[in-house]
């Protein structure tokens, strides 16, 4: 590791991967303005910065209302494409080299847009990316917490018949938006079946939510990683799980700070769950609202805490090591880490 290298150029090179990015959440204001206008699609702000005016969130519901309600101007396949490959232009930017990407298809069914439609545009724009820049991606469906089990069950039987032809990236399950009040257990028997498919589990918990959520997440649905999870540490015994079985954290530090869930970036308890020795890693959630991609998390959160070169280098191995790909997969991003951290 060169010393001369600044912190930022330091974050900048470092290999990365990304496993908590929603899709809809990467929508850039700019976009949405421009898929508004293709599409006829009326929107209640003036301009642009009107829309980032409005980003100003006192929590997760607070978020969410707007990005549902923005996530409106995707009706085509070729919408889904654009939003994807921006994003895209942006992780490679960020020497993001492998990103495993929610999406929550009943934010579009409900609006009459074809489940298909939405697979097509995503992973078209994902594997001309694979072609275009060696990237590296997976798709992990989310379904929507705040709706009934029923509704995910029947979205999971209708994304079902498309697993085949996207069976190089659909590999996953997830559980996202409001968290109080709707607990892991509401959704035991969908996770059930997805996991008796072969998918891999994933789900919000400890966001908002109690460190119980945590662990109806693992017990109840099996999940493998914890999205979030910052409230684990209010919970001695399931730190405990969690350090053991290294479970892997997903962890978004600037969604965090724009959702209140911490009040300055300072107090982020990311720095001792990393010394606790959990699997914690760095992600950008929703970068188009919380103001930052992959490199802006790692050095907002680097400056913060005063994490140094040694920590960030952890942050991305652990990334790579809970990635849901193949060892020779993992084994090829580690070397670059290695060698990178050699400098
Ligand atoms: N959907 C998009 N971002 C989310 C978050 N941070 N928590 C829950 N649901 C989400
Ligand atoms: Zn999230």
């Amino acid at each position: 590791m060169p010393l001369t290298q600044t912190l930022p150029d330091f974050i900048r090179g470092l290999p990365k991967a990304e496993l908590h990015l929603h899709i809809e959440g990467s929508l850039e204001p700019e976009l949405m303005f421009a898929l508004a206008r293709r599409n006829g699609v009326a929107l209640p702000y003036a301009s642009v910065d009107a829309v980032r005016a409005a980003y100003d969130f006192s929590d997760l519901q607070s978020f969410l209302d707007l990005y549902y309600a923005g996530a409106a101007v995707l009706r085509t396949e070729q919408d889904f494409y654009d939003l994807t490959a921006a994003y895209v232009a942006r992780a490679v930017a960020d020497n993001v080299l492998h990103a495993e990407i929610f999406f929550d298809p009943q934010t579009h069914t409900v609006r009459g847009v074809p489940m298909a439609t939405v697979f097509a545009g995503i992973a078209g724009a994902l594997r001309d990316a694979q072609v275009a820049h060696g990237f590296s991606s997976r798709l992990i469906l989310c379904f929507l917490r705040h709706l009934s089990e029923e509704d995910a069950l029947a979205t999971f039987a209708e994304a079902l018949p498309l697993r085949e032809a996207y069976a190089d990236l659909w590999i996953g399950v997830g559980l996202d938006s409001g968290e109080v009040g709707n607990p892991p257990e509401k959704f035991g028997r969908v996770f059930a079946q997805a996991r008796a498919l072969g998918f891999r589990v994933v789900a919000h918990a400890g966001e908002e939510g109690p460190p119980a959520y945590i662990w109806g997440a693992l017990d109840a649905l099996g999940a493998e990683r914890i999205d979030h999870g910052v409230r684990a540490e209010e919970d001695a015994a399931l730190m405990t799980r969690l350090a053991q079985d290294q479970v892997p954290l997903t962890v978004c530090p600037l969604s965090n700070l724009k959702l209140r869930v911490v009040q300055d970036l300072r107090d982020h308890n990311l720095a001792r769950l990393l010394k606790a020795g959990l699997c914690v890693t760095v992600n950008s959630d929703d970068p188009a609202y919380f103001g930052g991609y992959m490199n802006a998390n790692f050095l907002a959160t680097a400056e913060a805490l005063g994490l140094d070169r040694n920590d960030l280098v952890q942050l991305a191995r652990n990334a790579f090591v809970a990635a849901f790909a193949s060892d020779t997969e993992k084994q090829g991003w580690l070397d670059a880490l290695e060698r990178y951290q050699r400098g």
